[in-house]
């Protein structure tokens, strides 16, 4: 006898999800997650999708699986449970920003299927980091310990001028350096004005040396990574894992969205940072040459949504991995198909 399988996500929730504008789904969804522990069973529901433990340490802490859930999915740390027993091996949460902000006027996610992309200019909306704090202090407080790492990606409120871009993170950083297992500074979004500049040389620096100085005065400093953009070019690329290593970061992760919309040719364009399959091999190849340059741990991002995807990711030297956009077109299934040795 044939045994009938059917993709719970591709057949019928993703339908459902794609009816709706794609922040509406989003907020549907992660509403779902967010309230699964209170629901009988819910917990366990979520834990069918788990994949096999493949355990690995890297930059000091223990990985259950080298797949994480990339910065911008949940940003404000409202559904740890949930992404703790759906399998991943760490979450980021943020960008969370010193100040809380509304981001971009909506819309501002935009679907192409064809493509299996998104473009989005959120904009950072966010609690900001004094309510991300708490509320992470709080489920702390409730006696639920997550047994994965949990990292917060912080970047710069967008009132706050760029030459005093230090200051504001090392607010987040001071906020939230206890309810973090990582930090990740994003100096990479393309949705606030300015941003990507800090990853020229002297900026770089300026917010490298306030936040690694601040992190060296705690009793336990924590890792620290830092978020670039496939759009550096391969020279800047090469300055920017140089000077984390002068830093004595933790680590990079590449990359995040691009403003190469090329790939979309003919499609309704948006401004915005594109993300997806179209984004998968300029991520490859940005951390193929960051592991050129660098024995700093790498984490993957752009573009996987399946095993050879993620494959590509590690071979080309990643040591975890985070998706995103792959989790919008192929759910939660997506974490056991990805092989991950
Ligand atoms: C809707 C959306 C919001 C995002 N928000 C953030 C964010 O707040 N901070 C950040 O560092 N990256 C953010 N990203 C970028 C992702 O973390 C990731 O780097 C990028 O999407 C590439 O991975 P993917 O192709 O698997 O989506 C966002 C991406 C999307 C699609």
């Amino acid at each position: 006898m044939t045994r009938l399988t059917i993709d719970w996500y591709e057949q019928l929730v993703r339908p459902i999800l794609f009816r709706m504008d794609p922040e509406t789904a989003h907020h549907f969804a992660l509403g779902f997650l967010k309230t699964a522990p209170k629901i009988p069973g819910g917990l366990a529901l979520l834990r069918r999708f788990a994949p096999p433990p493949r355990p690995r340490t890297v930059f000091g802490l223990h990985f259950c699986n080298p797949v994480g859930l990339a910065a911008g999915f949940d940003k404000n740390g409202l559904a740890i449970p949930a992404w703790e027993a759906l399998g991943f091996g760490f979450v980021e949460i943020g960008t969370v920003t010193a100040r809380p902000q509304a981001g971009n006027p909506r819309p501002r996610i935009f679907r192409y299927p064809s493509e299996e992309a998104l473009i989005n200019r959120l904009g950072f909306n966010n609690d900001g980091a004094d309510v991300v704090g708490q509320r992470l202090q709080r489920l702390r407080a409730s006696g639920f310990r997550p047994s994965i790492p949990i990292g917060i990606n912080i970047g710069k409120s967008k009132v706050t001028p760029l030459e005093e871009a230090g200051q504001d993170y090392l607010y987040s950083f001071r906020r939230l350096h206890a309810v973090a297992d990582y930090i990740a500074l994003n100096v990479s979004s393309p949705n606030t004005p300015g941003l990507r500049s800090l990853q020229e040389d002297k900026a770089l620096r300026q917010l490298l040396e306030v936040v690694t100085g601040e992190n060296a005065l705690l009793a336990a400093p924590k890792p620290i990574l830092l978020k670039v953009a496939p759009d550096v070019a391969d020279e800047g690329l090469a300055r920017i894992a140089s000077v984390c290593e002068e830093f004595a970061l933790a680590g990079i992760i590449a990359t995040n969205t691009t403003l190469d919309h090329l790939a979309l040719a003919g499609e309704d364009d948006e401004a915005g940072g594109l993300s997806g399959a179209p984004l998968r091999a300029r991520s490859t190849r940005v951390i193929e040459l960051l592991r050129h340059v660098t024995r700093l741990p790498i984490i993957g991002v752009g573009g996987i949504s399946d095993a050879r995807s993620a494959q590509e990711k590690l071979r080309a030297g990643a040591d975890l991995i985070e998706v995103y956009t792959g989790l919008i077109y192929r759910g939660p299934r997506l974490l056991s198909t990805l092989e991950t040795r």
